[in-house]
């Protein structure tokens, strides 16, 4: 296919980036140095990335009632804290997680495709992480290599691998073998994602990876030109753990055809057979599911409903 990648067009723009990245991100950076919560900070995202990539990140399943319902339970949560307690800041919040040191009791869930959003794409996620001392987790869809993310978090840095089970053992196995070189000690086999929920905003977004150039996503692009000249201006990214050599719109067709619909426990068991490290069981929401992954020889459960972006309640109006 013909595009400004394949026509190499960014190795003419590159030249020109310390001149034009910095007044491009003049508007997105101030912003960002306002923000005083994440939801600024979600809004500010939404003003640089393009339309159908913010979507893709923001959006859940169906009628998102599983995504709206994800976030009012931390709104109901009430805190019934001990007063005068004596402590003072900076407080230690450290813990373990997966077995591991970390330093505070939560990190950044496994996201694909981070090089979508921004041009530093996990690795600026490895970067925070490293700085706030925090579990990393890498997404088997990422647009970084484990070698890259090993240059940033040495070999003993706490770090999780996300993993499906491909059509593919051979490619699973290669790909497990790059996670033990690297340094990442766990892994967590997500088992809800064996099909691709119904986005229906990425529908409405006629979400591609990478942009189609159709007129409207062309015009969807002109409005974020911080996030288009990063884009236009770096190489295509791949799904570096899969086929670094591919670039990622022929890539969509490939991850399509290896997953893996009919996914069973004996599948689970075999990928825990094959692994000796910790690992988890991501996407468990009932009590007897918890109970036979044990049983699968899992060491931590994962109760998560995939941030509300497959299965959702629906509405009938
Ligand atoms: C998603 C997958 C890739 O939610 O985790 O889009």
């Amino acid at each position: 296919m013909l595009t400004p990648h394949t026509l190499g067009i960014h190795k003419f723009l590159r030249l020109l980036n310390p001149l034009v990245r910095p007044a491009l991100n003049i508007k997105p950076n101030r912003r960002l140095k306002k923000a005083v919560n994440i939801a600024d900070v979600r809004l500010c995202a939404e003003s640089r990335v393009h339309k159908m990539c913010f979507g893709y990140l923001d959006s859940g399943g169906d009628d998102e009632v599983t995504l709206r319902r994800n976030k009012d339970a931390y709104s109901q949560l009430e805190m019934h804290f001990h007063v005068l307690s004596g402590l003072e800041p900076p407080l230690d919040l450290s813990t373990k997680i997966f077995g591991q040191d970390v330093k505070i009791p939560f990190f950044a869930c496994p996201t694909a495709g981070n090089r979508m959003f921004h041009t530093e794409g996990e690795l600026a996620v490895a970067k925070a992480s490293k700085e706030h001392g925090s579990l990393y987790c890498l997404s088997s869809i990422s647009t970084s290599s484990m070698k890259e993310i090993s240059e940033i978090l040495p070999q003993d840095y706490p770090k999780l691998f996300q993993v499906y089970v491909w059509k593919d053992r051979a490619l699973l196995r290669d790909i497990l073998a790059q996670a033990k070189e690297n340094g990442f000690q766990s892994l967590a086999l997500t088992v809800d994602f064996s099909w691709y929920g119904n986005r229906e905003r990425d529908i409405r977004n006629n979400f591609t990876i990478p942009p189609a150039y159709t007129l409207n996503q062309i015009w969807e692009a002109c409005k974020r030109p911080a996030w288009t000249w990063d884009f236009l201006s770096n190489p295509a990214y791949t799904y570096a753990l899969i086929r670094n050599d591919v670039h990622a719109d022929s890539l969509a067709n490939f991850i399509n055809s290896q997953l893996y619909p009919a996914f069973s426990w004996k599948d689970a068991e075999w990928l825990c057979s094959e692994w000796d490290g910790p690992k988890a069981i991501k996407g468990i929401c009932r009590p007897d599911d918890a109970k036979r992954a044990l049983d699968a020889g899992f060491t931590s459960i994962w109760v998560s409903n995939h941030g509300g972006r497959q299965l959702d309640t629906r509405y009938t109006l």
